[in-house]
């Protein structure tokens, strides 16, 4: 079991890290007050208005409104993942992430099992210059030069001892080759490769090592066409897309993904410019490829074959996504002409005429139709109905918003039902979803002014006490003031990006970066002025809530002793 990163050791590392020297690193800054500027990273300009606060611990780009802190910076610029981006601050910090130590003795496993695989990569590529054969294969498939050492294409050769015999040297690294999924154990004892005259696909992580590959025959009679690595302790088929390294750049730049069924396929878009197209591992797409891919791009389009089994895919994938949409994340899909797959249509047609299909792919909502119509004979009152009942089926599985009430209304319009038969039936009626806590402070409550005050004076926040004044308070978003206050209690330099690092919805966290950037005119003396009188309405507010609970135990002839001892003291006093 990987254990979660604790929170306090990720506070502590924000608040150590030292942001300008992080983005000075990677971008010319300049210093300008108690802040410096610099040309934004994440957007094309030419005078600066990309802005580093040392105090706050944050950036903010007043052009393209990219903010965040160390963390956040390295995960943009540097393309990390969270987990990623916490060890490469750890280790500028000379920090250990803290982990158990199953973790510490995987982790030493995984890294020497990745450099292995790395290793032998680069033998199977050594291999594609010697053999003709296989360069000759390349080019009948027009697969250039730049391209297959871009992905970093290779070759093993037709012999079931090769690795063994230049890697196996030590019956550790005969373990390890096992391990990697590279060699089969014989029955009668021994070991053979895996992978026999074949041409190589590596499949990389997320930082770019080789953790599996896929092979493809290279005389046809061969079976089977492709061999894919084992599921490893690296190689996780669910967890992993081809292309996804390859095409980091160009889907953070473009926000979307073209999602193909093969390996060449993602190799033949991006020789054509379309360097954003991934690929499953010879699995069937899961929640957690969508997943991944939302967590990168916004659009997504699938290209499947038309025929039956492509169909029967496209209908999975469509299911599997409807839960999956949400405001700024869509998908669409391309079914291309039975037979065909987007490797070879790019290299048929070209380029432009494959981003047109692309451009008129069907939506998510043409795309249920299509299917539910092309399901039913809808000629008939009956087919109609059945598609009818099925699109609506389809349609439920939205989230609730405004996108799924714009597909209700356009698939009601289509089949000339009402609206309402959209509506969950009552065995489905969905639980009302937690909601993300940013949606609780929304309009400027007393509360949310407290909150903005604090993001850009944190140790206003010592004048209130975590659990004193605000327990009767049922005012939304108390709950995030009551743990900053409680953070600032625990340290009172607190910087503004621990804060805001410390909560883990990305949605709030969005939010209180962006009160925090808000630019406040008042100078400090004004600040804490406005803050005792917000902490006066609070605790003001917060008495008069405590003495309504009171009263109405009063009513109710419910009151403990101590209850009635406070309500005393409150009724005696003449300020409430
Ligand atoms: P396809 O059969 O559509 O192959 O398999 P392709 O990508 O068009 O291959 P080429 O153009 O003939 O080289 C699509 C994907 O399905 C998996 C592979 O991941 C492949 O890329 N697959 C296919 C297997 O895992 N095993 C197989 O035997 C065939
Ligand atoms: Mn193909």
């Amino acid at each position: 079991m990987v254990e979660r990163i604790p929170q306090t050791f990720i506070d502590d590392l924000v608040d150590r890290s030292d942001i300008t020297e992080i983005i000075g690193k990677r971008v010319e800054i300049k210093k300008a007050g108690k802040e410096y500027k610099a040309c934004c990273p994440f957007h094309n300009e030419k005078t600066p208005s990309f802005t580093i606060s040392p105090e706050k611990g944050f950036y903010h780009c007043f052009g393209c409104g990219a903010h965040g802190t160390s963390l956040g910076f390295l995960m943009d610029y540097e393309k990390l993942t969270f987990v990623e981006a916490i060890e490469e601050l750890a280790k500028m910090l000379g920090m250990e992430v803290p982990k158990s130590n199953e973790d510490i003795k995987l982790t030493q496993k995984q890294t020497s099992l990745k450099s292995l695989l790395n290793e032998v990569s680069g033998y199977f590529q050594s291999n594609l210059k010697s053999s003709k054969k296989v360069i000759e294969y390349l080019k009948d498939r027009g697969i250039d030069g730049k391209t297959a050492k871009y992905f970093g294409i290779g070759f093993s050769n037709n012999s079931w001892d090769d690795l063994t015999k230049n890697f196996g040297t030590t019956e550790k690294n005969i373990d390890q080759l096992f391990e990697a999924g590279l060699i089969i154990k014989k029955d009668k004892g021994g070991y053979y490769d895996r992978f026999r005259n074949r041409v190589m696909f590596p499949i990389r992580d997320n930082r770019g090592d080789v953790v599996g590959f896929g092979g493809r025959v290279i005389d046809e009679e061969d079976d089977p066409k492709y061999l894919n690595s084992p599921e490893t302790t690296l190689f996780k088929k669910g967890y992993l897309l081809y292309g996804l390294f390859e095409g980091k750049q160009e889907i953070s730049n473009t926000k979307e993904v073209i999602l193909v069924e093969g390996y060449t396929d993602v190799i033949g878009l991006a020789q054509y410019g379309m360097k954003n197209a991934l690929a499953t591992l010879g699995t069937a797409t899961t929640e957690n490829h969508i997943k991944l891919i939302f967590q990168k791009a916004n659009e997504l389009t699938f290209c499947f074959d038309a025929d039956n089994a492509g169909k029967k895919a496209a209908v999975r994938a469509l299911e599997i996504c409807l839960p999956l949409i949400k405001q700024n994340k869509s998908v669409r899909f391309l079914m291309l002409e039975k037979g065909s797959d987007p490797d070879t249509a790019v290299r048929e047609h070209g380029s432009e005429p494959f981003k047109k299909l692309l451009k008129e792919s069907f939506t998510l909502d043409d795309m249920i139709i299509e299917i539910c119509n092309s399901s039913f004979e809808i000629d008939s009152l009956t087919g109609k109905a059945n598609a009818a009942e099925k699109a609506i089926h389809l349609v439920r599985q939205i989230r609730e918003g405004i996108y799924k009430d714009l597909v209700v209304e356009k698939i009601a319009k289509h089949y000339g039902v009402p609206t309402k038969s959209f509506l969950p039936r009552s065995t489905e009626i969905q639980k009302p979803r937690k909601e993300v806590k940013r949606e609780s402070i929304k309009r400027p409550t007393l509360v949310h002014q407290a909150i903005r005050v604090l993001l850009h004076q944190p140790s206003l926040g010592t004048k209130l006490s975590p659990n004193d004044h605000l327990e009767f308070i049922d005012l939304k978003g108390v709950d995030i003031l009551k743990e900053i206050i409680g953070l600032v209690h625990d340290n009172e330099s607190i910087k503004v990006a621990t804060i805001v690092q410390h909560f883990e919805n990305d949605q709030l966290r969005r939010f209180l970066a962006e009160l925090a950037v808000e630019e406040i005119i008042v100078n400090a003396s004004e600040l804490e002025k406005e803050f005792d009188d917000i902490v006066l309405s609070l605790k003001k507010a917060n008495t008069k809530k405590e003495l309504n609970s009171l009263l109405e135990k009063a009513k109710n002839k419910d009151l403990s002793e101590s209850d009635e001892k406070r309500l005393k003291e409150l009724t005696n006093n003449p300020k409430n």
